[in-house]
């Protein structure tokens, strides 16, 4: 039977307890299906600031590189807010996705028909919804040179600079040609090509990938476009491909229309190595209630056995397991309505498990 090893950084807020409801489903997991699974944790973010005085310390890093995938919590906080940017926990963040080279961000959006009233969107253009967004997550203005506050002339100008190589974009587009393949066969890729000449070359490279993926449907959308189509016909999309900045917006676009951040897991793959997160932060008015909703982590550790360990069947326990506990009313208070059952992280934790075993035997 394999064994993974997995970089566990729980990071602050609520992290440390939503990953701890995705390991115990992991562990459940592990002893129905016979992988075998080694966990070791590592600091990240805000803690790591106030431990090690680093929101990345090395030695994080070296399990991340000694690991087969990482599973993140979150990071952040208002503690730290007062930190210039460079010292934040979110450098933790972007330190390690530059230094995992882990260029495209897989965010799934779905609409869970149980959830449908959530959405902020009219049910009848709500349903239905479940697209992809593939950001590219290493480039673009996030770490292009030259960047900074300068004075010129005696006057303070910021500067960030949005830049992108043809093989940075062309990577993380064939990706995004190969999920389509195996979802409904439609890519979306948004650009701004009609102001900015990055974007030209965006989209210039997508149209050359594309020769090479003649089943894929293929559209082009300007990034304002886009939002706009995001609201009004969410079905339609199936996988979206966009730069950093583009991306980080437009995720959180799709996000809030699926009812709750809450559900949304996320995948961060390199050719080498992958990182799993939450979309959601460290929600830091709610952390230690025990109430966060931790389906967001445990999906995410689903697209772990999924993507990183080459174990759909496990994957797909795992989603259907969330739809079964979703279908029988249980409810955190992010996504509670009236007449459902409500319950904490460790209760939506344990009926995820026991909806597993169901599902596990069912597929067995
Ligand atoms: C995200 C977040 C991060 C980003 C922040 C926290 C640095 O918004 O993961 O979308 O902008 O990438
Ligand atoms: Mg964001």
């Amino acid at each position: 039977m394999p064994t993974f090893k997995v970089a566990v950084l729980e990071g602050d807020g609520i992290g440390p307890e939503v990953v701890s409801s995705a390991l115990k489903v992991l562990k459940r997991l592990e002893a129905l299906s016979g992988f075998s699974l080694v966990f070791e944790k590592a600091l990240i973010g805000g803690c790591a600031i106030d431990q090690k005085g680093t929101p990345l310390p090395q030695e994080t890093l070296e399990l991340c590189l000694r690991s087969d995938a990482v599973l993140l919590g979150a990071v952040g906080g208002p503690k730290w807010d007062d930190l210039p940017t460079d010292k934040r926990p979110e450098r933790g963040l972007l330190g390690i996705r530059k230094a995992l080279d882990l260029y495209a961000n897989l965010r799934p959006a779905k609409v869970y028909e149980p959830l449908i009233s959530s959405s902020p969107l009219k049910e009848e253009v709500a349903r239905g919804t479940d697209f992809i967004v593939v950001r590219e997550l290493t480039g673009d203005v996030y770490y292009g040179e030259p960047r900074g506050i300068f004075v010129q002339e005696g006057k303070r100008v910021g500067i960030n600079t949005m830049k992108y190589t043809e093989e940075e974009i062309r990577r993380v587009v064939r990706k995004a040609f190969e999920i389509a393949l195996q979802r409904r066969k439609k890519l979306t890729s948004v650009d701004k090509s009609n102001v900015l000449e990055v974007s030209s070359l965006w989209k210039a490279v997508v149209e050359e990938e594309a020769r090479n993926y003649p089943e894929v449907e293929l559209e082009h959308l300007y990034v304002d476009n886009c939002a706009m189509q995001i609201v009004r016909r969410p079905s339609s999309f199936d996988v979206i491909v966009t730069g950093n900045i583009f991306g980080d917006i437009l995720s959180d676009e799709a996000a809030v229309i699926t009812g709750s951040l809450g559900m949304l897991p996320s995948a961060s793959l390199g050719d080498r190595y992958a990182l799993y997160e939450p979309v959601h932060g460290s929600a830091p008015d709610i952390a230690g209630k025990g109430i966060a909703n931790p389906i967001a982590t445990i999906l995410s550790a689903g697209m772990m056995l999924r993507y990183s360990f080459g174990l759909p069947k496990e994957a797909n326990a795992v989603e259907k397991a969330v739809e079964r506990v979703l279908h029988r009313g249980y409810r955190t208070p992010d996504i509670y309505s009236d007449g459902c059952i409500k319950v904490g992280t460790d209760g939506m934790t344990e009926a995820i498990i026991s909806a597993l075993e169901e599902v596990w035997a069912d597929l067995s």
